[in-house]
């Protein structure tokens, strides 16, 4: 019998919407991973609920976010792309989670304290607990591998910790999950500014480039990026939002560091930045094509909603089963 593929798992807030940051760095060199894995990418509806939500735009953005799953490129035959509200193992396993967490550790969350600071008015057990939905995530599937940027590093940890816990008293329930530092694809920074990681809460809106944006959009964008008062094309630590364009070219074209600076030799900014729009528009362009034809097959779309929602519940389910039956719950009775 082949032997088993080793499960990766991540997910994506349901309110997230992806830029080029994402895209270039993380998801598109997801996209090979379902070969040496068996990937599972989950839609973070529930987590969604800790900061108040409209229910109609939220509903709207967590289908949003599964078509762009798709649309960049992941095969929803060979990748399990589900809503994780879709699964009640989630919810049903965190509340066991949260009976061997700790408050103290949930109080050293840095994620909690910031977003405490950000929503006073709103600071519910919800995000408190937060990290421990996120665990019960990842542990439902024996998950061995999780993509992670730094902001999720914290996370990853805890849930380590709580599976560690859990094992030393019922024997070998979980798998201890890693971080995964495969391929990684380029750090993309802000347009505005080229010290700080792209992100949709940038203050300036031309920092951040949508990969569904359109074509116009991506090249004003970049035209505007910020850079510094020379004009050479030339990778070095002293000129940050250059280094930053030729990472994002490079990431869009597969062209060496040398071959983009020899291109741009005695061009200057202003045309540099140009063909670097150009190009990016060009390199997003089947990917929002792709979302926009998922948008019109509401059947095809549903069609994937069911199916991989039913595998990612007969894979949690089984885990969920076991750890039942480790702490003492009744028996079902079928
Ligand atoms: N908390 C993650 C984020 O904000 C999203 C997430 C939820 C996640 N559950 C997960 C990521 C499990 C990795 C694994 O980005």
């Amino acid at each position: 019998m082949a032997e088993e593929k080793k499960v990766l798992y991540s997910a994506m807030q349901a309110t997230g919407v992806l830029h080029i940051g994402n895209y270039y760095g993380a998801l598109r060199n997801w996209i090979d991973l379902c070969e040496e894995y068996e990937c599972f990418y989950a839609v973070a509806d529930l987590h969604a609920l800790t900061v108040r939500q409209d229910p109609a735009a939220l509903r709207k953005s967590a289908r949003n976010v599964l078509m762009m799953f798709i649309a960049a490129g992941l095969d929803p035959e060979k990748n399990c792309i589900y809503f994780q509200s879709h699964v009640p193992a989630h919810a049903e396993l965190s509340w066991i989670m949260n009976c061997f967490t700790y408050m103290g550790e949930l109080n050293r969350m840095t994620q909690f304290k910031d977003k405490s600071a950000k929503h006073s008015d709103n600071i519910n057990a919800g995000l408190f607990t937060y990290p421990v939905l996120m665990a019960s995530d990842i542990l439902l599937y024996q998950t061995s591998v999780v993509p992670v940027g730094v902001d999720q590093k914290q996370h990853l940890e805890i849930t380590r910790d709580i599976a560690e816990r859990f094992n030393s008293i019922y024997g070998d329930v979980f798998t201890i999950p890693e971080p995964y530092f495969g391929k990684a694809g380029a750090r993309i920074m802000s347009l505005a500014d080229p010290t700080k990681k792209m992100s949709k809460s940038d203050e300036n809106p031309n920092g951040c480039v949508y990969v569904l944006d359109d074509k116009d959009t991506i090249i004003r964008k970049f035209k505007k990026a910020v850079t510094d008062s020379d004009t050479q094309v030339v990778y070095s630590d002293t000129k940050p939002g250059i280094m930053n364009l030729i990472d994002i070219y490079r990431s869009a074209t597969g062209k060496t560091v040398q071959e983009v600076e020899s291109e741009f030799e005695g061009r200057g900014y202003g045309e540099f930045k140009l063909a670097v729009g150009e190009t990016v528009a060009d390199s997003m362009a089947p990917v929002r094509a792709r979302f926009e034809e998922l948008s019109r097959d509401k059947a095809y779309v549903d069609s994937i909603i069911k199916t991989n929602g039913e595998r990612a519940a007969y894979a949690a389910g089984k885990t969920l089963r076991k750890v039942q039956k480790k702490v003492g719950l009744p028996e079902r009775i079928r």
